[in-house]
């Protein structure tokens, strides 16, 4: 595999746990070196020898689909061992703690732990306690980096650019780590960031990092050249904050009208899951906009990309 644009900058970071601390170089070093692994997923023989030997472990204390299979195939695709630890049939249900469940998984010879986590700061903590690399896949409402990562890919692939743009964070900000690593990421590259949704759910704080909110959807959509669905987070306490779905809906839900008013060439992603009907429409999810699946195709990019440099690796895995 040719690593061609190099990245900008020598990795030296062992963790990746949020991209609040990462340099604009080092996350343009990943999405260099992901459009690099993004090519070898288009070959017949899509596996590279640069993580032989290693062991990557999933340690997801919460549900997921693509985060973890995704991290999964990623591994396998970089020829390292990949196993994925069940927490609901683990000794965690006879009282063992989290960090003496991680530290047996360390001792059986892993070199990286992808943790996911209902706590925030849990990958934090983890750092103090393995000898591991700790790659944070979602902790609390903190920060999902490789989503923020994904997405930022998926602009720069399929819009040429990141800078200048104005992307709109629409939804449930409050509960979501993926706004708060977008945010990071999409400011360090030069975007301009629009936080939308009910009062209740879009905190007016998140102003002080530099992102403008409103609570108005169809004054912001014609301004955007990015539309980021953020999930209602129902299995979060959500009772009160606002009447019902379908007033949710009616002010904030992307329908196929409200499309039509947004710029010709709108980019909708969604970190996923979606819940179809109340954030958007099915045909707005399936249509000609979405680029939710290129999400997924390049979420699996990005974890190669990052599995890699935490590793250390410094040649040419060819
Ligand atoms: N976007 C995302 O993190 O999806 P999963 O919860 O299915 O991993």
């Amino acid at each position: 595999m040719n690593l061609n644009p190099a990245p900008r900058i020598p990795w030296t970071r062992k963790h990746l746990l949020g991209l609040e601390e990462l340099s604009r170089e080092e996350i343009l070093a990943i999405l260099d070196t992901a459009d690099s692994f993004h090519e070898v997923s288009t070959r017949n023989r899509k596996k590279v020898p640069a993580l032989t030997g290693r062991v990557v472990f999933n340690l997801f204390f919460e549900n997921s689909t693509r985060t973890r299979t995704s991290f999964s195939l990623a591994a396998k695709r970089l020829s390292a061992d990949t196993q994925d630890f069940q927490a609901g049939v683990s000794s965690l249900t006879k009282g063992e703690t989290f960090i003496d469940t991680a530290k047996n998984i360390e001792a059986m010879g892993a070199d990286v732990l992808v943790v996911r986590h209902p706590t925030p700061g849990t990958p934090h903590l983890l750092t103090q306690h393995v000898h591991a690399s700790v790659i944070n896949a979602g902790d609390g409402a903190h920060e999902h980096p490789t989503q923020a990562l994904l997405d930022l890919l998926t602009i720069r692939r399929l819009r040429g650019r990141i800078e200048g743009l104005t992307v709109g964070l629409v939804g449930d900000i409050g509960h979501s780590r993926v706004a708060r690593s977008n945010i990071h990421g999409l400011l360090k590259l030069g975007a301009k960031v629009i936080l939308c949704g009910p009062p209740t759910l879009v905190p007016r704080s998140l102003e002080r990092l530099g992102c403008t909110v409103s609570n108005n959807l169809d004054e912001v959509l014609p301004l955007c050249d990015v539309v980021n669905v953020l999930r209602i987070q129902f299995e979060r306490d959500q009772k009160a904050v606002f009447p019902s779905i379908a007033e949710y809906f009616r002010l904030y839900g992307l329908t196929a009208a409200r499309v039509e008013r947004a710029k010709s060439d709108l980019l909708l992603l969604a970190p996923g899951p979606i819940n179809r009907g109340v954030e958007l429409t099915p045909e707005v999810a399936d249509g000609p906009h979405s680029a939710i699946l290129d999400q997924v195709t390049n979420g699996l990019a990005v974890r190669m990309a990052v599995l890699y440099l935490v590793s250390g690796q410094k040649t040419d895995p060819r």
